[in-house]
């Protein structure tokens, strides 16, 4: 049911691409609406834009879809550093008041939140722990625990700031339950979702999520500095503003008109002008692979194909960190028995594209990969670690 088919994947003609969780081949209807759209720049610049104006609107609209949520709490951004920023810099804090992350998080979602030491806020860190009891003499990162959180969380916490899917060990979170832990105490709970949007599904307003932030290059396929964040309008309301341009103002071109007038909806984060390209691009995918399959039939698929490559994979080479249902990714973590970096670049040289971090190989395949390929992976990891 899935078009896998190599015109719109090229990427699949001369590898084995399994680094989705870094930067992903962009798909082939993104890079041709991207194109078009500079290809008219080109030659017209403003005169060429009137057809493009209801691009924002349209990207609003497909990733409220995407987020079953209305399009009013999507902004578009560049990364997912800078949605927590724009959240995290406006935020109401108090002196005193504390923010709960894990010490493994991406620093896309640790440094903004560093930033508001300054006004007297505490970062709280939850502790690396071995969900699995089968990993603790390792030292790469492996996950947060709930019981952790139990014990840190504080009358003074405002704020869970934690990533669906850990970027080194792939260990994703149970979004349900921690939604509810944050309801009850009335916690703000802020989603990185840089490794879970495009492969799992995440619906913000079915787990009392207050944002999330993205970049969409990755499980996305999009646009390299391409970024997306949600937010729940009660949340929105109690963020500053601490970026303003033209974008931003109700009174839109009408430059001169000074007065202190934001939108309310998620424009009002979208302070200034933004890469055009990159939403055309966007939208283009959406509507070609996200909006067109479910995000549980792709999630199911990206899982069923990690585990043809596990089927295939050697037990005696390779330990995988094979997390419960509720807490599995698309980035499979696997330690092998020899140096992973170099087993990574050996594997290279047959076509398969795999990034190491800390002790392991993450093996992040998409969607649109084959049983065959799995399996051609799987043999060629044996071949090489067997090697030493
Ligand atoms: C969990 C996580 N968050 C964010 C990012 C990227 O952050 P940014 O969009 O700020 O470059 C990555 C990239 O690897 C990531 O793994």
């Amino acid at each position: 049911m899935f078009d896998k088919s190599e015109s719109v994947f090229p990427s699949r003609k001369n590898s084995l691409f399994l680094a989705h969780c870094a930067i992903s081949p962009m798909q082939y209807q993104a890079k041709v609406a991207a194109q078009d759209f500079l290809t008219a720049m080109a030659e017209g610049g403003i005169c060429s834009l009137p057809p493009y104006f209801n691009l924002l609107p349209r990207f609003h609209q497909k990733c409220g879809q995407l987020f079953k949520t209305d399009p009013q709490n999507i902004s578009c951004t560049h990364n997912t550093a800078e949605g927590m920023c724009l959240i995290a810099n406006g935020y109401p804090f108090n002196k005193g008041d504390e923010i709960i992350s894990y010490v493994n998080e991406f620093p896309s979602n640790h440094y903004p939140w560093r930033l508001q030491e300054k006004k007297g806020v505490k970062l709280v860190l939850l502790d690396d722990k071995d969900p699995l009891g089968s990993f603790s003499s390792l030292r790469s990162p492996r996950a947060w625990s709930m019981k952790d959180l139990e014990d840190k969380v504080s009358s003074r916490t405002r704020i869970i700031a934690l990533s669906h899917v850990q970027f080194t060990s792939g260990y994703a979170a149970d979004l349900k339950e921690l939604g509810e832990f944050c309801q009850e105490r009335n916690i703000d709970l802020v989603i990185d979702g840089a490794q879970s949007v495009g492969c799992l599904p995440l619906y913000p307003e079915e787990y009392n999520v207050s944002a999330v932030a993205v970049s969409c290059w990755k499980w996305l396929m999009g646009p390299f500095g391409s970024g997306l964040l949600y937010t729940s309008p009660a949340f929105r309301d109690k963020i500053e503003m601490t970026m303003a341009g033209p974008a931003c103002m109700q009174q839109g071109l009408e430059y001169l008109d000074h007065r202190w007038h934001p939108h309310k909806d998620g424009r009002k984060f979208e302070y200034s002008s933004l890469a055009w390209e990159h939403i055309a691009a966007m939208n283009s995918l959406l509507e070609a692979v996200f909006l067109r399959y479910s995000m549980e039939g792709i999630r199911n698929e990206v899982l069923r194909l990690q585990d043809i490559f596990l089927e295939y994979l050697d037990p005696d080479l390779f330990r995988p960190l094979l997390f419960a249902d509720q807490h599995r990714s698309g980035i499979l973590a696997v330690v092998p028995s020899c140096d992973g970096r170099g087993l990574a670049d050996r594997v290279a040289k047959h076509g398969l594209v795999v990034t190491p971090r800390s002790d392991y190989i993450r093996v992040a395949p998409h969607f649109y990969l084959t049983d065959d390929d799995m399996k051609r992976a799987a043999e060629c990891f044996n071949m090489e670690a067997a090697k030493g």
